[in-house]
């Protein structure tokens, strides 16, 4: 196959159809859910900054690399991978990248959707005026009055399982609607009207009394928070984890290393400039991420909230602001709404690839084909559901371990993971970097040299250091991030 050949699923508009279609599959759950509690939880500027780091030496370059071999693949990931691989003369295995990449969105979608359930809960909540009590309570029950919103909502799966099924749902009616007609339509109005709305959040949190105190908290670099998380009075011990994690949610919040942005890419209209889109991508993703920050930290150290309490971080403090501010019923409806349907449009993206190739196989209608990876995502949301209440003290990751050892198991030791625990950290921390890792090397080594300085066009200096980042800089990056993780430079 060749890059005369078009997609067999359709094409975008235009150029600005994919960067939608991109900047939807990248800004979601990742940048206003994911990224505020991971920066809360790995202690603040350090993390922030070793994820911006990440962005652009590592994900930026293999954010051009995937979009590239889609643009050439014009298929599914599996067959792109394999295509590509036979091309130029190397072994068909290449195409474990594509297999990687359905497993993974099979896995991210499952947790994926529940917590984008979550989102959707907190729509008819805000609507009815549930979070206005809020403003009348004393400031010592405020954390109490939100806290136990969400902890009511999580502690009862029927109630999860309801809304991960309607999400699943509002997935499969979009991606069966196809190219065009689903996703576009969808995006054009949506991310527009979620970047206003965080600005109107932003314009509340500079009114709290300690914006400038979440300013410094997300900005002041303090490497000790994150390499030496636990310390007591008595002792410190290292940690690689946060390092991770930050090129995880790096990884995790630019779709990268899972083939949703090759697939994507393999959409493009064949004029496309790469290096623009991905670039208009990547910075798209990262303010969005920056803003949500900024929005949730000076509410949380002017509310008495915890920056580090976890996956209900977004949830509590947004709460908080909706039952404090003017017409926070309207605002909070509304955001809940959009956040749903940024959720939304990245989940699409998750279940793209594996989609594409099914129907690629000859033997499934592109309905056909998004109903069973739905159901499938829908079935394997359950390990999710369950993680936060009657499977909430479950620990999959001491299973293999001896019956003293799991007694001394410590809160934040890394096998006290719940199932979901175990999902995000298996898909977001080593699947998709991994994945990355396979992109950079593949693109810049495996490929012919004037294929890539044509899809490029980014004349010969530009060229050569992307392809230097490539080969070197990315690759032991990733590797190194790994190796300091697994303790052994500790
Ligand atoms: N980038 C999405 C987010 O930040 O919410 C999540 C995601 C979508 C990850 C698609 C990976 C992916 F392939």
């Amino acid at each position: 196959m060749s890059a005369e050949n078009t997609s067999l699923h359709g094409e975008w508009s235009s150029q600005l159809g994919f960067i939608l279609a991109a900047t939807g599959s990248a800004v979601g759950l990742g940048n206003i859910w994911k990224f505020p509690f991971l920066t809360g939880s790995n202690g603040g500027g350090a993390f922030v900054i070793v994820y911006l780091l990440c962005v652009l030496l590592i994900c930026m370059p293999i954010m051009m690399a995937e979009i590239l071999l889609g643009k050439r693949g014009r298929s599914s990931p599996i067959n792109t991978m394999r295509n590509l691989a036979r091309e130029y003369g190397h072994s068909t295995a290449w195409q474990i990248l594509g297999w990687s990449g359905v497993l993974a969105g099979f896995l991210i979608l499952s947790y994926y959707s529940v917590i984008a359930g979550w989102a959707l809960a907190y729509v008819p909540q805000a609507a009815m005026g549930t979070f206005e009590a809020v403003a009348h309570l004393p400031q010592a029950e405020v954390v109490g009055f939100v806290s136990a919103i969400f902890d009511n909502l999580v502690a009862d799966p029927w109630k999860l399982l309801f809304w991960h099924t309607v999400i699943i749902l509002l997935c499969i009616v979009i991606v069966a609607g196809g190219i065009q007609g689903g996703l576009e339509r969808a995006l054009r109005f949506m991310m527009p009207a979620l970047f206003l709305l965080l600005l109107i959040l932003l314009g509340y949190a500079m009114s709290t009394p300690k914006f400038m105190e979440g300013v410094h908290f997300m900005f002041d670099v303090d490497f000790d928070k994150l390499f030496y998380p636990n310390c007591t009075e008595f002792s410190c011990e290292f940690s690689g984890q946060g390092i991770l994690a930050a090129m995880g949610q790096a990884f995790f919040s630019l779709s990268l290393g899972m083939g949703a942005i090759m697939v994507y890419g393999a959409y493009l209209p064949k004029t496309t400039s790469i290096t623009q889109v991905a670039t208009i991508v990547v910075i798209s993703d990262t303010v969005v991420a920056l803003l949500a920050g900024l929005v949730i930290f000076p509410i949380v150290f002017s509310h008495g909230l915890q920056p580090d309490q976890g996956p209900n971080l977004v949830f509590n403090t947004l709460t908080v602001a909706f039952g404090k501010m003017s017409a926070g019923n309207f605002f909070g409806t509304l955001f809940f709404i959009l956040l749903v349907l940024a959720a939304v449009t990245s989940a699409i993206s998750l279940i793209e690839p594996t989609v594409a190739w099914l129907i690629e196989t000859g033997r499934f209608s592109r309905i056909s084909a998004t109903i069973f990876c739905g159901l499938a995502a829908w079935l394997l949301g359950f390990l999710t559901v369950f993680s936060f209440n009657i499977w909430k003290e479950v620990r999959p990751l001491t299973w293999l371990m001896s019956e003293q050892a799991v007694l001394d198991v410590q809160p934040g030791d890394f096998v006290d993971k719940t199932w979901f625990d175990v999902l995000d950290f298996l898909t977001s921390n080593v699947m998709l970097p991994l994945g990355g890792l396979l992109i950079a090397l593949f693109t810049a080594w495996f490929l012919g040299e004037s294929v890539l300085k044509q899809e490029l066009a980014l004349g010969n200096r530009g060229y050569r250091f992307w392809r230097w980042v490539l080969r070197y800089v990315a690759p032991i990056g990733v590797g190194l991030i790994f190796l300091n993780a697994i303790g052994l430079f500790s």
